[in-house]
């Protein structure tokens, strides 16, 4: 158990509202760490802050913090060292997820449609937004003489383009079918070349920086989606929410001391057909 003990450890989360954002507070609570919760609705944030304490017996505070406003970030970094005096981990998680209205005529989630602001927020939240946790955060952890780690949440969709044919819709015209947008593959990529980035500046200072590239959640979609992305994967199944928990730990604890720069997919063996 020691090997993979968070006792202590400070670790911002950021996205931590959202479906998988709360899982990875739960593990790292659960294995002693003070999960430190960003995302953007106060309210939802200390609910959740208030569980994890009362249901793991840990600290744990919740920010509400727009990580693509630099300021905010360099204030709440202030905040957090003021609170907890160090941080040790910081996992890059958050991203957009633009309500995006279609017309009757067109799709704009299409390549040919797609707005170059949707790409600004898309590309805000999951590139700038990461970088400027690192700038801050991620320079606070290579502050410690222990250093720490540092997780980005990539995709399978890092790894591999998305299959445009798991969208579809019957029944609609070209124009109006529905795209797993460029962006996401931009920027699942990007945290990729991030993540190599980061490892090779810090290590010296033991700061270790690796990504997960996750597939997807089983989370009430259709069922026709359902089956068609079973059979893209080998295990024949999309993954729980919980599943991703494990890796987590793993790459934030000891457990993982000496890999640094890893790009891990968990994916059921998607990106391995
Ligand atoms: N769910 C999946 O199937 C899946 C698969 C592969 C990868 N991922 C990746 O895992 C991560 C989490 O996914 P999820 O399904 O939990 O998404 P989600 O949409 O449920 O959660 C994302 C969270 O980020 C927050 N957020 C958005 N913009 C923000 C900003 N500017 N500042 C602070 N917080 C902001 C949102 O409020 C939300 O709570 C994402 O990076 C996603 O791409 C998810």
């Amino acid at each position: 158990m020691d090997l993979f003990s968070l006792e202590g450890k400070v670790i911002v989360i950021t996205g931590a509202s959202g479906l998988l954002g709360r899982q990875h507070a739960e593990a790292i609570a659960l294995y002693g760490g003070i999960p430190v919760l960003l995302d953007l609705n106060q309210a939802v944030l200390d609910e959740q802050a208030l569980y994890l304490r009362d249901t793991f017996g840990v600290n744990c505070k919740g920010y509400s913090v727009n990580i693509t406003r630099e300021e905010a970030i360099k204030n709440n970094c202030r905040e957090i060292i003021k609170e907890f005096g160090k941080i040790d981990g910081l996992v890059n998680n958050a991203a957009n997820n633009p309500k995006v209205e279609d017309s009757a005529e067109k799709n704009f989630s299409r390549l040919e449609y797609f707005s170059s602001q949707i790409w600004d927020d898309d590309l805000e939240v999951g590139l700038k937004g990461s970088f400027l946790c690192l700038k801050y955060y991620g320079y606070e952890i290579s502050r410690n003489s222990a250093g720490g780690s540092i997780v980005n949440i990539s995709s399978d969709l890092g790894l591999i383009a998305p299959d445009q044919r798991l969208y579809r819709v019957e029944g609609l015209k070209e124009e109006q079918q529905p795209v797993k947008p460029i962006t996401y593959s931009v920027v699942k990529t990007g945290l990729i070349g991030m993540t190599r980035y980061v490892a090779t500046y810090w290590a010296e200072r033991n700061v270790r920086c690796n990504a997960i590239c996750p597939g997807g959640v089983e989370n009430n979609q259709n069922e026709l989606f359902m089956s068609e992305v079973r059979k893209r994967i080998p295990m024949n199944r999309m993954a729980l929410k919980n599943e991703y928990q494990g890796l987590l730990i793993f790459l934030l604890s000891q457990a993982s001391s000496y890999i640094n720069g890893a790009v891990i997919a968990a994916d059921g063996g998607r990106t391995a057909w």
